[in-house]
């Protein structure tokens, strides 16, 4: 097993290289992150049994076979993230351990020795909030929740930083852009209490927009990789910022995203495609709370919305599902399409079968599960049947193999998965048409006109639609959103840091 040789290698190394830098927090980060990431790398395959157990699983939907694997294994990350951020708070606090003495050893009266409670407080407010977050998914993976309470939750569980950002930093007004300054005759606006509302709202947004942007194996741990990264490195390079307060924020920011980087790497490793395990909504969660405590009390929320373009796009796409406006189905993640090299005579059958399957599906057309399981159906159906009228093995050169090899041999992609209009309002119809007026939807028409379905509106779906040359598998789907993540950290930077100018001195 790589996992547990890496670890039972490399973890003494990184505690002597930490207590060797017990000095230097930053150092002691980087090493306790690491040795995080070990252990989640290893705890993960140690616990999937107990998940299945619990009852904690769920189908892949996305694969021909359907297997079922272990769910909420995010759980499992935040849980050692918690771990190492507690741990990590003596070495934070390092250079406070002693009073300092006078030159003859004595201690200093204590008013001399200021022990920053404030951070200290910061660092707590955030790890409360983050636990919190990880409860209430955690909850909903178990329970399902509604979402009234997937919404009012986040915003309770943002008021310990709320609080500390209020009581430490407590600026409410916003910079008016330069174009706008002779309009308004100001150069700061006062938001008040809804600055507030912004940021607690900013609580929420994170944590459903990964939540939404979810289906196929590794891209909920993927994405948030990405942003996770691209802030880490927008830390590194202003971490020696003139002004030592920035700097400080720079490094707090840091220090929550170290070991967030770490875990998810190594939970990433076992949920990419072909899955071993789901992260759940618990990730979901916890990952959105982790940057929006990270944008809240960095003083980088402007930053932060940039680098989630991709989420605010897709839940402004979803926005007519998600409100009601368009049916929504349960899942919306693609669906899988199956194509067989088959001998003509089984072709011949499986075409048979998939007109039967097409009729019955066409009762459940907004349900993409029950449309690729169909088809799933359909071929093992026909499979057996072939194997069945021909029951003497055939040479493999000439027949390519037994009816399992062909099996085998099958190749599955994925395609948009689909929703009826029937029960659509017109506002959502009006939608629809203007997103496919705009190359945005695929939608499917009767023969007099009218529409009656088009693709699930989230953005996994439009890669799919934009992209129908192209025939895309899981794995391929899941590396084209990364790039747009990864696309879109870089056009956040360049509006950050080059751009800003033209609209703010
Ligand atoms: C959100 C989405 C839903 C999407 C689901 C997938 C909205 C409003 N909701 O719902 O459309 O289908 O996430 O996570 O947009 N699964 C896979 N492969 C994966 C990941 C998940 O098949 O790589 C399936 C598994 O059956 C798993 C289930 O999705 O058990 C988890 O769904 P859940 O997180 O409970 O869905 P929601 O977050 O409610
Ligand atoms: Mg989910």
């Amino acid at each position: 097993m790589l996992h547990a040789k890496a670890t039972a290698a490399l973890a003494p190394v990184l505690a002597a290289l930490a207590w060797q830098q017990r000095d230097q927090p930053l150092a002691v980060c980087v090493c306790i992150s690491a040795l995080a990431g070990l252990a989640t790398w290893c705890a993960v395959p140690a616990t999937v049994a107990m998940f299945k157990r619990a009852g904690l699983s769920g189908a892949d939907l996305a694969k021909p076979a359907r297997p079922v694997l272990a769910e909420s294994m995010g759980v499992v990350a935040a849980t050692i993230y918690l771990v190492a951020t507690f741990l990590f708070i003596p070495a934070q606090f390092r250079g406070w351990w002693w009073r300092p003495t006078d030159d003859h050893h004595q201690p200093q009266p204590h008013s001399r020795h200021v022990f920053p409670f404030d951070r200290l407080g910061e660092y707590l407010s955030a790890l409360l909030s983050l636990q919190s977050m990880v409860f209430l998914g955690f909850a909903d993976d178990v329970v399902d929740l509604r979402w009234r309470f997937k919404l009012i939750l986040p915003t309770v569980a943002s008021v310990p930083v709320l609080t500390v950002y209020y009581v430490g930093y407590g600026v409410t007004h916003v910079a008016v852009p330069v174009f706008m300054r002779a309009w308004l005759g100001t150069h700061t606006v006062d938001l008040g209490v809804l600055y507030y509302v912004y940021i607690g709202m900013m609580a929420v947004f994170c944590t459903n927009a990964i939540n939404i942007l979810a289906g196929i194996n590794g891209v909920e741990v993927g994405q948030s990789i990405v942003i996770a990264l691209s802030i880490v490195a927008k830390d590194v390079a202003n971490i020696n910022s003139d002004n030592p307060e920035a700097g400080y924020h720079h490094l707090f920011s840091l220090y929550l995203l170290l070991p967030f980087v770490a875990v998810s790497s190594a939970l990433y490793y076992w949920n990419v495609y072909p899955a071993r395990v789901f992260v759940g909504d618990t990730y979901c969660y916890f990952a959105g709370m982790t940057f929006a405590v990270c944008g809240i009390l960095g003083h980088f929320s402007k930053t932060l919305l940039l680098l989630f373009v991709p989420q605010i796009f897709n839940f402004v796409y979803s926005a007519p599902q998600i409100f009601g406006l368009v049916p929504c189905p349960r899942h919306r993640l693609p669906a899988l399409a199956v194509e067989t090299a088959l001998p003509p005579a089984l072709a011949a059958r499986l075409a048979r079968h998939r007109e039967l399957a097409s009729a019955d599906d066409a009762s459940s057309d907004n349900d993409s599960d029950a449309a690729a399981s169909g088809l799933h159906r359909t071929v093992s159906t026909a499979m057996r049947s072939f194997a069945a009228a021909n029951p003497r093995p055939r040479p493999r050169a000439r027949s390519g193999g037994s009816a399992q090899a062909q099996v085998q041999a099958t190749t599955a992609y994925l395609v948009p998965s689909r929703t009826a209009l029937a029960g659509a309002r017109p506002l959502g119809l009006l939608i629809v048409r203007a997103y496919e007026r705009l190359g945005l939807a695929d939608v499917e028409r009767d023969a007099r006109g009218a529409m009656t379905s088009v693709n699930n509106l989230t953005l996994l779906n439009l890669v799919l639609v934009r992209s129908r040359r192209r025939r895309l598998g899981e794995s391929q789907l899941n590396n084209r959103i990364l790039a747009i993540q990864v696309l879109n950290s870089a056009v956040a930077f360049v509006i950050r840091y080059r751009l800003a100018h033209v609209f703010y001195d």
